[in-house]
């Protein structure tokens, strides 16, 4: 699927190329993803979802092709510049990783505490970010150990976007969290995305969630992006590969144990 012409194109990928060992992973995966836009990347345990998110931080490097930053090429960066377009990101970690032994608002402030900023001030802004994922004041000086799953999720979330992200990276996001609080993290992300115009890469394979909090679903197949529409055209596809994840059948065109 070509974008809609409306759609400026935040990231893409251009024929990438990966492979580790004999093991061909990514095989030519293109994929243009709209600024200010979520997209939503299905695949297969084991397709290289992850992957292809590594190379795009530049923690991989691809064997081939490229991949676009607003526009400019992000493989193989010098560390400056590598520094400063890993400013454009915030990431969302799969079970929300956060630190046990810092408090809920030094996690927030992560990034800043690391880059010597001011206790007061990076506590203040953690507290912001606090409010924006609807979390009180009372959360920042509590231990992760001390408040629910959901809430850690919130304060992952709120750390992610603690730089202003203009990109934000979902792995999982709502993965071990009851309905209710999945709810609740899914309508936080398309708020994110609608207050702070943030364009998001979310990996799920929760196919309620991926409806609720994408614009477009792409879904990564033996190395390549072989389908890529809108969420709307997406529940009614006839593509059988699609039709076969949504439905978690285990019949139909998708080998699961070919990896
Ligand atoms: N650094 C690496 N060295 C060697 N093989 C790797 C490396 N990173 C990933 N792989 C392999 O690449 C394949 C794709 O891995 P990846 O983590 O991208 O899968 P995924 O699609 O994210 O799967 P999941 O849904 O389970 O997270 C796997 O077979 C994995 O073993
Ligand atoms: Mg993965």
């Amino acid at each position: 699927m070509n974008l809609p012409k409306n759609e400026k194109i935040k990231v893409e990928f251009k024929n990438v190329a990966k492979q580790f060992g004999d093991r061909v992973i990514l095989k030519d995966f293109s994929l243009q993803i709209p600024e200010g836009k979520t997209v939503v990347i299905l695949g297969g345990s084991g397709t290289g979802k992850s992957v292809s998110i590594k190379c795009l931080l530049g923690l991989l490097n691809p064997d081939k092709g490229d991949i676009l930053v607003d526009g400019k090429s992000v493989v193989k960066l010098k560390e400056k510049h590598q520094y400063n377009l890993m400013k454009k990101f915030g990431m969302l970690f799969q079970f929300g990783a956060l630190f046990d032994s810092l408090t809920n608002w030094e996690n927030v402030s992560f990034a800043f505490l690391e880059h010597g900023m001011d206790r007061d001030k990076a506590k203040k802004i953690a507290i912001e970010k606090l409010a924006l994922v609807g979390l009180g004041k009372h959360v920042a000086d509590l231990m992760p150990a001390e408040i629910s799953g959901g809430m850690k999720k919130r304060v992952s979330l709120a750390r992610a976007i603690c730089t202003n992200p203009e990109i934000v990276l979902y792995d999982e996001p709502t993965t071990g969290l009851d309905p209710i609080t999945a709810d609740t993290i899914d309508r936080l992300i398309v708020e994110m995305r609608d207050k702070l115009n943030i364009t998001g890469i979310a990996i799920t394979h929760d196919m309620q969630s991926a409806f609720k909090i994408a614009d477009y679903i792409a879904l990564l197949y033996q190395g390549e992006i072989i389908y890529y529409d809108t969420v709307e055209n997406t529940k009614t596809t006839d593509n059988p590969y699609v039709k076969q994840f949504i439905n978690g059948e285990e019949n139909g065109p998708i080998d699961f144990f070919s990896n």
